[in-house]
């Protein structure tokens, strides 16, 4: 019989036979008939050892098996009965939704940026963009004197991030401005609100 059990029985099995002590469960309709037709082979321990595993499905295989692997005489119009008390009171807690790790959507990352977009965003701007632009982005980067046409004051831009996220994803033809698609969308979109927060401060300096 030990080869058909399952991990979690053997668990309860060593268990079980750790605490000999009587177990009551929890009232309500159904605990009179499960007792009866639980205790008679083993520990009624089985069943709150085992609520932290089974839901109503698993609850309802488990008195399957019992009738059917294990011998128990229960009748077939006390199963919904039982299976009942036991998902009720002992039914695992439902799986919390899983966390989304999914990238954020286009969406999201179009709305207000947090601080973290906005740091993120600041040291693609320094790596990638100050050359040209300059550390405040308005246009005077050490590379800027060579530039025909010279690069843009972008704390004078109007139209956003999103403005800044489509040109970073075309270039400006014909001049220094090339596209940065070799960077993740996340991150073009981190540098254009980072950008787009300079204008941001500009206007509220320059009150
Ligand atoms: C005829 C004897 C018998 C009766 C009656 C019986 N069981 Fe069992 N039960 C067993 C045996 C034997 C095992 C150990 C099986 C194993 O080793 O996998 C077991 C194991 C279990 C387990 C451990 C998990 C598992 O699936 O092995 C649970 C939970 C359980 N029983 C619940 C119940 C419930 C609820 C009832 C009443 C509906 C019940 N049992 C009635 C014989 C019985
Ligand atoms: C090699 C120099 C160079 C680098 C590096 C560079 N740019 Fe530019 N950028 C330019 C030039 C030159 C222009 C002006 C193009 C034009 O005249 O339309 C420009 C234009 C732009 C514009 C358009 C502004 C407007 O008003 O139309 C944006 C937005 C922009 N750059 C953002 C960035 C960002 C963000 C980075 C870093 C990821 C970056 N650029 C890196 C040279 C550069």
């Amino acid at each position: 019989m030990r080869t058909a059990a399952s991990v979690v029985s053997l668990l309860v099995l060593g268990t079980a036979a750790a605490s000999e002590r009587p177990v009551e469960l929890k009232d309500g309709p159904g605990k009179a008939l499960v007792v009866a037709s639980c205790s008679t082979c083993h520990s009624l321990d089985y069943i709150p050892m085992n609520s932290p595993f089974l839901d109503r499905k698993g609850w309802a295989a488990t008195v399957t098996k019992m009738m059917n692997a294990m011998g128990a005489p229960v009748a077939a119009d006390d199963v919904p009965k039982i299976v009942e008390y036991l998902a009720t009171y002992y039914g695992k807690e439902p799986a919390p939704p899983a966390v989304r790790t999914a990238p954020p959507s286009r969406a999201a990352t179009k709305s207000a940026p947090s601080a973290e977009v906005l740091a993120r965003g600041k040291a693609g701007f320094e790596a990638y963009c100050i050359s040209c632009h300059g550390p405040s982005g308005r246009g005077n980067g050490p590379v800027a004197p060579t530039l025909r046409p010279p690069p843009k004051d972008l704390t004078a831009l109007k139209g956003g991030a999103p403005r800044v996220f489509q040109i970073l994803g075309t270039g400006v033809s014909g001049t220094a401005m090339v596209s940065f698609t070799h960077l993740s969308e996340e991150d073009r979109w981190a540098i254009a609100h980072y950008v787009a927060s300079l204008r941001t401060e500009k206007d509220v300096n320059a009150k």
